[in-house]
């Protein structure tokens, strides 16, 4: 009748057969009657075994350290900033970027590797890269639809509100001032393919922009009409326009406008991308 071994007294055989040790002597009973051909089986077995799973520890270990090489994965450098999905906040200063016209955020990417716009860390990460890459990464956060957070609070007086509203909606003719909405777009969700929209901006972040332009540290295309619009506002209508964008909700449909009006108010280089 079978009586099976007991595994140790059993390896033990395996790998006496495997190193070609005879020792009869010592070898019991059982193990003598043992034949040699199920051992080697069983010592090839292990071997095999054993070096399954060496592979797959090694193979596991590689898999831990390559990281994917996508899309999503380098653009977490920019979200660090950005915050998650390139969303931001209303607070603090970096800027949304999820869900802006491709061809806006292309520009930008180009404008900070170039120079015409000024962010150190941006700059450095974006030196060594081709304008397609910036096209591609551009496309990702253009293509991400995600909420907005809460418009801020109201700021300033009820003067410096309809101030800003005025401006925004109607302009200024007299100051050579056209309304923002006639190129930002009516529901001030920017214009495909390259004009931003004006909501979900911080205020700091506006303000800031304005005065980049003023000083020449932020440039677009020729004629660089925000530029021009810059010189023609005055320190107390940026103020007034950056609080009373910020404060204003979102629509229910935050997309932008799929098509440029029929006419620009006035020059404008970078009305395309
Ligand atoms: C160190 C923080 C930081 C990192 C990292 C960073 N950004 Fe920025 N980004 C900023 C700041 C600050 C601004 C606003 C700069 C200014 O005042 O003009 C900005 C502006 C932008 C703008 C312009 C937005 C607009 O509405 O005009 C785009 C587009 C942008 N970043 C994309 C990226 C992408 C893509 C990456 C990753 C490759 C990235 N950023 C990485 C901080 C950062
Ligand atoms: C003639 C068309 C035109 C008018 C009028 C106009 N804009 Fe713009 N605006 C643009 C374009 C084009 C850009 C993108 C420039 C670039 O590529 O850097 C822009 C960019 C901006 C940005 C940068 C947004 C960001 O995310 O960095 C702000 C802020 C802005 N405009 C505010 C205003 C305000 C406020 C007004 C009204 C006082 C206004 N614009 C009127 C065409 C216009």
């Amino acid at each position: 009748m079978f009586r099976p071994l007991s595994v140790v007294p059993y390896l033990r055989a395996v790998l006496w057969s495997f190193l070609g040790i005879r020792q009869r002597e010592r070898a019991t009973a059982e193990q003598q009657r043992l034949q040699p051909l199920p051992l080697i089986a069983t010592a090839l077995a292990l071997v095999v075994v054993f070096v399954l799973l060496l592979v797959a520890l090694a193979s596991s270990a590689t898999a831990a350290q390559a990281v994917p090489d996508t899309l999503g994965q380098r653009a977490l450098a920019c979200t660090g900033c950005h915050g998650p999905q390139g969303r931001a906040t209303p607070l603090g200063y970096v800027p949304r970027i999820a869900g802006k016209p491709a061809g806006y955020l292309a520009a930008q990417l180009r404008a900070f590797r170039d120079g015409q716009r000024q962010q150190d860390a941006m700059s450095r990460l974006l030196v060594h890269l081709g304008d397609d890459y910036l096209a591609e990464l551009a496309g990702h956060f253009a293509a991400l639809q995600v909420p907005y957070p809460a418009p801020a609070p109201n700021r300033g007086t009820e003067a410096s509100r309809a101030l800003g509203q005025r401006l925004v909606q109607q302009g200024d003719a007299a100051r050579n001032i056209p309304a923002c909405v006639a190129c930002h777009g009516t529901a001030m969700t920017g214009v495909e393919p390259a004009i931003p929209g004006l909501l979900g901006l911080p205020r700091d972040y506006l303000v800031a922009q304005f005065g980049a332009w003023r000083t020449g540290m932020r440039a677009a295309q020729k004629p660089d009409c925000m530029a021009m619009l810059a010189q023609r506002l005055q320190p107390q209508d940026i103020t007034a326009v950056a609080d009373w964008l910020a404060a204003q909700p979102l629509p229910a449909s935050t997309r932008a406008a799929p098509r440029p009006p029929s006419t620009w108010p006035m020059p404008c280089g970078s009305t395309a991308p």
